[in-house]
């Protein structure tokens, strides 16, 4: 951990404007900056920074924060992480919580072996370049696979020479420890016996996401069936197969740019992609896919297309890694290539453009492809039918989002010719299955829905529109100056300002905001009171909690109109003392308003689900609340009616 003190440091010095600059060209508008949009394509700028406030904000596809947020997101990296890049750039020492001596051996064992693998990443490419048999039989092949220099380069490939330990004994020459080269699985060791593992084989260098080589993958160039075609690195402290996806740090700009992922197989189909200027592609590499890698493209996009080799005998069980994406709540769809073709072959003999347009005209979502093609299989079988109903049911069943859901519901009731009932049965009962194995039984009572769900759009019970306004207030121009309206007493005319004012009168109607962000905003906001009148915007911009720091982006950057009450009074400045005298009570009135409804409501329903054996005392009893109640709503009301905008 970063210690707080160091934390404001570097928060400080990292002046927004010089942040971005790094990465964005800006030109100034007014007080503001304005840009290209790093995180979406845009032709026009709509990229706004602004010094004053210490932040960014893209009107376009609305991503805002500050500096921290910018290079978190722009860097794909954490918070802490974040932090450390900034402190490098001002030069700012990063004081860290101590760390155990075992944690210190560890991180040091980790480095070392990044450093060894580092090495021979360099020493296998110098190989390919310089060596006489690098050049002849390694970058022939390459040359002969028609990859590109800069293609080669980028991807920093290499060569192994064909010799038993060439690589071995010069790294140890250099001095590097026999231990991380066998631990990182450069070198083999038997008993007494050193060699090398990729002798003979070029070298695909494997990065971590921040472009770290942490292993690497050798391809054979004879066709000898004795031999694996690849061999790859194996698992250590520094590599984990399963969490790491080839070409996610050469991927990861572009997929965020085109907010969509393509999934291969192989390295090949990877690099051939690139050099024909696809980018954001990734490969599982060869392995069914794992939720540490879904969640790594999540990381960058909901939105991944699988490409199938034209007659890629392994479609039907890779099929199953699809459940997997879909469980994750990612948005699969497959593209199946021609005949014969697999991703590096077709785009080495077409035009990214022409792939594009491929993908475009073939891809289908996951359910109509899995239907199509088990489904001819099925057809006189009423046997095999249903079980490809239930497989497909499965599949749907762990899609998270219900409107998601339905729509293949849907979807795959017309291609199934089943009636959609049947399927929400189906699907509702395995999504109880699966819950039951999680939660062990459940009662019978919450019963299987057979009806579509309706969506309830219309949501009557919350007020969060009204707590974002009161928040929306409070941090916007908490600082404004403020006496309470229309008060007889002359002497309670003190001046207190928007957020003291706002402040009590949540508390003395011991009321609490359902958004539990806005809470957490009012709690801050309060303590921060407490220390000084006067509430720093910034201390929320800047706040490590990013949910809070996410709200006050969006509130500071956001220029009115955030309410009805602006729709109808668009003539008024915000920034106008008089109105927002008007406005704020108004709003609160609002807020307290619909907490009486709801309420009120509640009160309803408890009446209509009374049995006819209730007692009728606690009928008056409840009816009496209600009574109540609507009469607090009139005086509301009133008051309400008294404030003139
Ligand atoms: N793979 C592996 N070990 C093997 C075969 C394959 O690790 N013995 C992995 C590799 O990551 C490979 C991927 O599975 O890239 C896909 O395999 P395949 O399609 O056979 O290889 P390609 O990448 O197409 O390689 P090439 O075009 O050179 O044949
Ligand atoms: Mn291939």
């Amino acid at each position: 951990m970063i210690d707080q003190h160091t934390i404001d440091r570097i928060i400080a010095a990292a002046d927004i404007t010089e942040v971005v600059g790094d990465f964005v060209s800006l030109k100034k508008r007014g007080t503001n900056h304005l840009g290209l949009c790093p995180f979406h394509n845009e032709k026009t700028p709509s990229f706004t920074v602004s010094p004053a406030k210490g932040i960014f904000k893209c009107f376009g596809c609305g991503k805002g924060g500050n500096s921290v947020n910018f290079i978190m997101e722009h860097e794909h990296l954490s918070y802490v992480e974040a932090l450390k890049f900034l402190a490098k750039k001002y030069h700012i020492e990063v004081v860290e919580k101590e760390a155990t001596p075992e944690e210190q051996q560890q991180r040091n064992e980790r480095e070392s072996l990044m450093v060894v693998t580092a090495y021979a990443q360099r020493y296998f490419s110098d190989t390919l370049h310089k060596h006489s048999d690098g050049k002849t039989i390694g970058m022939a092949y390459f040359k002969e696979r028609g990859f590109r220099d800069d293609i080669i380069e980028k991807f920093q490939l290499g060569y192994c020479l064909d010799q038993r330990d060439a690589f071995t004994k010069t790294a140890i020459r250099e001095g590097y420890k026999l231990d991380y080269l066998v631990k990182t699985g450069l070198t083999i060791q038997h008993n007494e016996d050193t060699f090398d593992r990729f002798q003979g084989r070029v070298m695909f260098p494997i990065h971590s996401i921040s472009g770290r080589v942490t292993a690497f993958g050798g391809r054979i160039l004879k066709t000898d069936k004795k031999f694996a075609k690849y061999l790859n690195s194996p698992e250590s402290d520094i590599y984990h197969k399963s969490s790491i996806l080839y070409g996610i740090f050469h991927a990861k700009k572009s997929i965020t740019q085109e907010n969509k992922c393509f999934l291969v197989e192989g390295y090949t189909d990877v690099i051939s992609l690139h050099q024909a200027g696809i980018e954001n592609v990734v490969a599982s590499s060869g392995t069914s896919l794992t939720v540490d890698q879904i969640r790594l493209i999540k990381r960058f996009t909901p939105n991944v297309t699988i490409l199938y080799d034209g007659d890629a005998a392994g479609i039907k069980a890779s099929l199953r890694g699809i459940d997997l994406v879909l469980e994750e709540g990612l948005n699969v769809k497959v593209t199946l290539l021609p005949e014969g073709e697999d991703p590096d072959s077709y785009a080495r003999s077409h035009s990214a453009s022409e792939v594009l347009d491929f993908i475009a005209k073939n891809e289908t979502d996951f359910i109509t492809f899995k239907t199509r093609l088990l489904v001819n299989d099925a057809k006189n079988d009423p046997i095999k039918r249903a079980g490809l109903i239930s497989d497909i049911v499965r599949s749907i069943s762990v899609i998270p989002d219900s409107i998601v859901r339905s729509v293949y519901i849907k979807d795959c009731s017309r291609l199934l010719d089943i009636q959609e009932s049947v399927l929400y049965t189906e699907v509702a009962s395995q999504r109880r299955k699966k819950m039951e194995q999680v939660l062990g039984k459940i009662p019978v009572e919450s019963e299987i829905k057979t009806t579509p769900p309706v969506p309830n759009f219309v949501s009557d019970i919350s007020c969060e529109e009204q707590e974002k306004e009161i928040v929306y207030f409070m941090l916007r121009h908490g600082n404004v100056e403020f006496w309470k309206p229309e008060t007889d007493d002359e002497q309670d005319i003190s001046s207190v300002s928007i957020g003291q004012y706002i402040i009590n009168e949540i508390l003395n109607d011991d009321l609490e905001f359902k958004n539990l962000v806005f809470q957490k905003i009012f709690n801050e906001y309060l303590s921060q009171l407490e220390i000084n009148p006067v509430v720093e915007n910034r201390y929320f911009v800047n706040h490590p909690d990013s949910q809070i720091s996410q709200v006050a982006v969006d509130f500071l950057s956001t220029p009115h109109k955030l309410s009805k009450i602006w729709d109808k009074h668009q003539a008024f400045s915000e920034e106008d003392v008089d109105f927002l005298h008007r406005v704020v009570p108004k709003a609160i009135i609002v807020y307290k308003s619909k907490i009486m409804k709801l309420a009120i409501k509640k009160l309803h329903d408890e009446l209509t689900k009374l049995s006819p054996k209730t007692q009728v005392e606690e009928i008056n009893e409840i009816l009496k609340k209600i009574i109540t109640l609507n009469d607090l709503q009139n005086t509301l009301s009133k008051e309400l009616e008294r404030i003139v905008l």
